[in-house]
């Protein structure tokens, strides 16, 4: 079992390693790409499908906030969420909020690698609401007929990378960022069963490249404990860095201490004490994104550059 494991992952390497050659960075954007791409096997494999209603909530709202100007200035953007799960409950609430809070007529492809999810997706009543597409496939992200005329602006890839190895993460990365127009943003992410906590890396298109952004932390004030939770739920490319004295666990430790020095404004409210914790990160000199605003939230976003290895 574990020798025929090990040959599945010798033989995705290889194909992550043909993969950079194969999928040209096309100066036209990604829909240049269209019909030229080689009908290739998806690439990954079939992990666990577990999902639940409404827990990639707090990532949804993020993603709003950083990406709504964006996709409102684009031509015909799309967003695709690959590795859906059982069933495509998270893809058709974040096909609701974008049409919602970003923009009626934005289009939205679910992708999984796994054909009995997709074909069951298919069947669905899910599809047949205007702009939700589903497709098979892998990190390569396949775009149907349908959607090929569309830019992908955004693809949103939530514990998915969590179920492979470290160092299949930044091959992934690449695969994706294929897809995306430059400027793009893949959104790597994990969180708990029902997405109390959660945690994602912005990961933008930068020269063709994959360049990382910045990690947030998002959880629900009311019942964080420490944020030292966050730990567990780190993603892929972070969860192993976090040891003794590494940038992460520095940065997970000095939160803990702003978190425990600011336990006093709890009994005022939760989202007060996590105000005071990430405006303690920001003086001590942590490069944190945003304000009060969205500090309030229970989510606070840091830069790339000040936490990885
Ligand atoms: C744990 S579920 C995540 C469901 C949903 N995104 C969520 O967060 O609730 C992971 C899904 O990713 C799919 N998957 C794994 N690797 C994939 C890949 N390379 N491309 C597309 N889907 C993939 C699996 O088949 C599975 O259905």
């Amino acid at each position: 079992m574990r020798l025929l494991r090990q040959r599945r992952r010798t033989q995705r390497s290889e194909l992550y390693a043909g993969l950079k050659g194969r999928l040209p960075l096309a100066a036209g954007g990604p829909s240049a790409f269209s019909g030229t791409l080689p009908r290739m096997k998806p690439i990954g494999e079939v992990t666990r499908g577990t999902t639940h209603p409404n827990r990639l909530r707090r990532a949804d709202r993020w993603f709003i906030h950083a990406m709504c100007s964006q996709l409102r200035a684009a031509a015909n953007p799309l967003c695709v969420d690959i590795g859906f799960g059982h069933t495509p409950e998270t893809t058709i609430e974040w096909h609701d909020r974008l049409r919602t809070h970003v923009r009626p007529d934005i289009e939205v492809l679910g992708v999984d690698i796994d054909r009995a999810r997709v074909q069951q997706a298919l069947r669905s009543s899910a599809a047949s609401r205007p702009g939700l597409h589903f497709a098979h496939g892998g990190f390569e992200v396949p775009l149907p007929s349908t959607v090929a005329h569309l830019q992908v602006h955004a693809i949103r890839a939530f514990n998915v990378l969590r179920q492979y190895q470290e160092q299949e993460v930044a091959a992934a990365w690449h695969a994706m960022a294929q897809r995306l127009v430059e400027g793009g943003m893949l959104m790597d992410g994990t969180c708990d069963e029902i997405g109390r906590i959660s945690t994602w890396i912005a990961v933008r298109r930068i020269d063709g490249r994959a360049i990382a952004e910045s990690l947030s932390l998002a959880a629900h004030v009311g019942s964080l404990d420490t944020p030292l939770t966050w730990a567990q739920r780190l993603p892929k490319s972070l969860i192993h860095h976090n040891i003794e004295g590494s940038p992460i666990n520095r940065f997970l430790v000095a939160a803990d201490r702003a978190w425990s020095t600011a336990a006093g404004l709890a009994v005022f409210s939760p989202r007060q004490r996590f105000i005071t914790m990430a405006q303690s990160l920001k003086d001590q000199g942590w490069p944190i994104s945003d304000s009060a605003a969205r500090w309030r939230l229970g989510e606070v976003t840091v830069a790339w550059e000040a936490i990885a290895s």
